[in-house]
């Protein structure tokens, strides 16, 4: 539950608190006592400040990057208060935002137990308002001054991948197309936690949250409907469900009504957006060619089309190369991943190449149970099974895809005459 969603988050103008000048913070409150969380949030926001209420640990956990300070009151549940807090501190991508923990006594033992979970300042207690709103602002005005003082490695600019948006797609469906996209996503956010964005844009039936055993709280439609959230990026980062990996990410709808929300005006604001709140940002397109896919398609520094190794999937695939050569340049930043979703090899990969004019960038092997049980499971391979051949070609694919594999020729070439001379017809003897 939010006292405030969303849109007060980020807020940069400043308040006067205790004679001091501090940036009229949002601050994120995990308390599962009411009766408690009503006190602290009387005291903080009689001074000023916004304040958020999360009640269980992963709430807290997912929003906290959104917040400039989390104070951490009573837990319950299975993990404890230091437990949090630990996870909290343990996580890089929130070593910014500082934890205040509040004993439930004054036991010094438990106190101690705070500091050893890495607690940034602890209070006991029960407590004086006045000591609550000073802990607060001193903790604030630490960490701003430490931001201040090491601006370049929070932002390093030379940190951020050459390639920035990629667009997964395929003219034919159950392909492979989602099991690449959230690969290679969760393969990029354990690199950049919390700066890297799966949007699934497979708006009526997209199975993303399925693939990562999300439970959704946003979809894609709920941003599409919130103006503020398609411009301001602190706002959209709200929106998003975060996985254990680091990843955000935007579901699909859920239900083809839903889905008529999403159009390609929003899609292109969302992706200028989501650009300036994510480093690193994969498309799941799916297969229907509707203008939020050519939004994703246009706007996208890298597109990965699945080739499926049959004769139908090709022959669409050749056509939707043609059409796309038409309406703009996406085969100069094409990277072609053949499939291989047969036990038998029943086209051969130059045949495939001679077929579509154009080289393939990687295969993924085939696997009997692999694929299958991580969707089954709602665990990627790249995590349920990262030393397996399957993990190993899609970390690599993320990198080509990406543009950090300087040994690869990254993209086909947009080669309309080379497809021309593409033969279909020695496929069927290949
Ligand atoms: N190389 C492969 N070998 C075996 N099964 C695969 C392979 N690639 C994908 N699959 C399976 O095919 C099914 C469809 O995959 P999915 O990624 O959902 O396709 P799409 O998004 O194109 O509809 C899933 O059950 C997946 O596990
Ligand atoms: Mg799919």
């Amino acid at each position: 539950m939010l006292w405030r969603p969303g849109g007060c988050i980020g807020t940069s103008s400043t308040i006067t608190v205790n004679g001091g000048l501090v940036p009229a913070s949002t601050l994120l409150l995990l308390d599962a006592d009411p009766a408690s969380a009503e006190v602290i949030r009387g005291v903080l926001t009689g001074v000023g400040y916004a304040l958020n209420l999360a009640q269980t640990g992963d709430e807290a956990f997912h929003l906290a990057g959104d917040h400039q300070l989390v104070i951490i009151d009573v837990v319950t549940g299975p993990r404890t208060a230091a437990d949090v807090c630990r996870e909290i501190r343990q996580t890089p991508a929130l070593s910014a935002v500082p934890v205040l923990c509040i004993s439930q006594s004054d036991d010094v033992e438990d106190r101690i137990n705070f500091l050893e979970a890495g607690a940034d300042d602890v209070m006991a207690k029960p407590f004086d308002a006045r000591e609550l709103e000073a802990r607060v602002e001193a903790l604030l005005l630490r960490f701003q001054r430490s931001r201040d003082l090491a601006p370049a490695s929070i932002q390093d600019p030379s940190d951020r991948p050459l390639r920035r948006l990629v667009t997964c797609f395929s003219p034919k469906g159950g392909v492979g197309t989602t099991t690449i996209a959230v690969n290679i996503a969760v393969s990029v956010a354990e690199r950049r936690p919390d700066r890297t964005l799966l949007i699934d844009l497979d708006r009526q039936f997209g199975q993303v949250a399925t693939h990562l055993n999300l439970t959704i709280r946003n979809t894609l439609a709920d941003v599409a409907r919130d103006d503020a959230a398609l411009r301001e990026p602190e706002l959209l980062r709200s929106y998003t469900t975060r996985h254990e990996s680091g990843l955000h990410v935007l579901p699909a709808p859920g239900s083809p009504e839903q889905a008529e929300l999403v159009g390609g005006e929003q899609t292109e604001r969302l992706l200028e957006t989501a650009l300036t709140a994510y480093d690193s940002i994969i498309v799941d397109a799916g297969s229907q060619l509707d203008d939020p896919v050519l939004a994703a398609l246009d706007r996208a520094d890298g597109v990965i089309f699945t080739v499926h190794p049959e004769i139908a999937s090709l022959k669409a695939l050749h056509l939707l190369l043609e059409v796309l050569a038409d309406v703009g340049s996406v085969g100069a930043k094409a990277t072609f991943v053949l499939n291989n979703a047969f036990a038998r090899e029943a086209l051969k990969m130059q045949a495939i190449e001679g077929a579509l004019g154009t080289r393939i960038a990687t295969d993924l092997p085939y696997d009997p149970f692999l694929y299958l049980k991580a969707v089954n499971e709602g665990i990627p391979v790249v995590r349920g099974a990262p030393r397996s051949a399957p993990a190993e070609r899609l970390v690599r694919l993320a990198a080509i895809a990406f543009g950090e594999d300087a040994s690869t020729g990254v993209a086909a070439h947009d080669d309309k005459e080379r497809r021309a001379k593409s033969r279909f017809g020695l496929l069927r003897r290949a």
